[in-house]
C-alpha cells in the first residue's frame, strides 16, 4: 500500500555553505583569506538510513557533519530537521533540537572524561534530560552496556581501563542511549585496529536496527564503507560530487573523482596489492582558500576538457545508474562497471 503521506527526511541540507576566517597574513593589511570549507551541499538522509560521506583529508566532510547538527555556525543555506527549518534557531529552542542529535568522534579517548567512571559517563545524559529515577537510569545504563557488547560490571571502571576498541564501544553507548534521531559519526573507525574496525563496524549497524538510528557516517575510505552504508555521497574540496546508492557507487562510480578514490583503495589481498598498476590518486588536494575554477576536480582530472576549467558541472543523473554527479562528461556516455569490491557488512 502506498502511503499517504511521506515522512519527511531526518536532516536536509539546502545549499548549505560554511566558511572560515583565516588569521590575516603577517605584515599584511586588511581581513584574512576566506575557506569555504562546505560550499552550497544539498543532501537529505531518510530515517533508519546509512549515508556515507567519503573523500580525502581536508575536503570538508567534519564541517559537514558538525554544520547538519549545528554545532558549527553556517555561513548560507538551511538546515531542516524532520522538515522544520532550523537553520535560525537559538537559545533553548536550537538546545531542544539538538538534543536529538549525538556527534561520536574518531578518537574515543579524548571524547570520554577520564575522572569519570563509565555508569556517570552513560548516566549523565540521561540526567540531563531528565531520564527518571535512580533504578531507572541504572536499568538504561545496563540495557545500553548489553547492546554495546561490554559487561554490566565495567560500569565501576574509569576509561584508561579500557582498550581502545572498548573505549570507542562506551562513546557509541554514550550517544546512543538517549535513541537520537540522527547521529554524526566522524571517522569512527580511523583510531582502531584493521581486526577491530569490522567488529565496530557491526556494532553499528546492529543499533541501526534496534533502535532505528539514522547515521552520517564520515569515512575517509570508501571501500570500508562499501557493504555497510545504504548510499554514499563523494565529497571533493567543499562539494558534493556524487550521491547514490553504496552498490551502485561502487559498481558504477560515474565522477572520475569517485572512480579515482575506488582505484586507489588498497585490496584486501597482499599480492594483488604489491603487482597494482593502477596508480594511486595523483597530485594534492589544491587549497579551498582559492579553489579551481569551473569543476574543482579538473587540476587532477584525467579527463579534464577545455569546457571544465571554466564551467561548473551541475548535479544530474548519471544515465544507468541510478545515481547522480556533477561532471560534464555525464551524458556523454553511461558510466563503466567498475570491478567489485569485498562487502564488509
Ligand atoms: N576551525 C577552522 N578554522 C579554519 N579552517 C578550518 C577550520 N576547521 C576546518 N577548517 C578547514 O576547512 C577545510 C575542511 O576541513 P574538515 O576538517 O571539515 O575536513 P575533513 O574532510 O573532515 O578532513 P579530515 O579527513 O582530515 O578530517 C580544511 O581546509 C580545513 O583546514
Ligand atoms: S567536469 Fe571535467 S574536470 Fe570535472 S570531473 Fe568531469 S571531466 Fe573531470
Ligand atoms: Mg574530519
Amino acid at each position: 500500500m502506498t502511503p499517504s503521506v511521506v515522512e519527511a527526511p531526518v536532516i536536509e541540507a539546502r545549499r548549505l555553505t560554511v566558511a572560515f576566517q583565516l588569521p590575516r597574513p603577517f605584515l599584511s593589511r586588511g581581513p584574512g583569506p576566506h575557506v569555504q570549507a562546505v560550499s552550497g551541499v544539498d543532501l537529505s538522509i531518510a530515517t533508519g538510513e546509512t549515508l556515507a560521506l567519503v573523500g580525502e583529508s581536508g575536503c570538508g566532510k567534519s564541517t559537514l557533519g558538525r554544520a547538519l547538527i549545528r554545532t558549527q555556525p553556517i555561513a548560507g543555506g538551511q538546515i531542516l530537521f524532520k522538515g522544520e527549518d532550523i537553520t535560525g534557531l537559538s537559545g533553548e529552542a536550537l538546545r531542544r533540537a539538538r538534543s536529538g542529535f549525538q556527534m561520536i568522534f574518531q578518537d574515543p579517548y579524548a571524547s570520554l572524561n577520564p575522572k569519570m567512571r563509565v555508569f556517570d559517563t552513560l548516566a549523565e545524559p540521561l540526567r540531563v534530560h531528565g531520564g527518571g529515577a535512580r533504578a531507572e537510569i541504572r536499568e538504561k545504563v545496563e540495557e545500553i552496556l548489553d547492546a554495546v557488547g561490554l559487561d554490566r560490571t565495567y560500569a565501576a571502571r574509569y576509561p584508561h581501563e579500557f582498550s581502545g576498541g572498548q573505549r570507542q564501544r562506551i562513546a557509541i553507548a554514550r550517544a546512543v542511549i538517549l535513541k537520537p534521531d540522527f547521529i554524526v559519526a566522524d571517522e569512527p573507525l580511523s583510531a582502531l585496529d584493521v581486526s577491530l574496525q569490522l567488529q565496530v563496524l557491526k556494532l553499528f549497524d546492529a543499533l541501526r536496527r534496534r533502535f532505528s538510528l539514522t547515521y552520517l557516517f564520515v569515512s575517509h575510505d570508501l571501500a570500508r564503507v562499501f557493504g555497510f552504508a545504504d548510499r554514499v555521497a563523494v565529497m571533493y574540496l567543499g562539494k558534493i560530487v556524487e550521491i547514490g546508492g553504496a552498490a551502485s557507487i561502487v559498481a558504477r562510480p560515474a565522477h572520475p573523482y569517485t572512480q579515482a578514490l575506488l582505484d586507489a583503495a588498497p585490496s584486501p589481498d597482499p599480492v594483488v596489492e604489491a603487482s597494482r598498476e593502477v596508480p594511486r590518486l595523483g597530485g594534492e588536494i589544491p587549497s579551498p582558500i582559492d579553489p579551481p575554477s569551473g569543476c574543482r576536480f579538473h587540476t587532477r582530472c584525467p579527463h579534464a576538457m577545455p569546457v571544465c576549467r571554466s564551467v561548473e558541472p551541475l548535479m544530474q543523473p548519471a544515465s544507468g545508474t541510478g545515481h547522480e554527479a556533477a561532471c560534464h562528461l555525464l551524458g556523454e556516455t553511461a558510466a563503466p562497471v567498475h570491478p567489485p569490491l569485498p562487502a564488509t557488512r
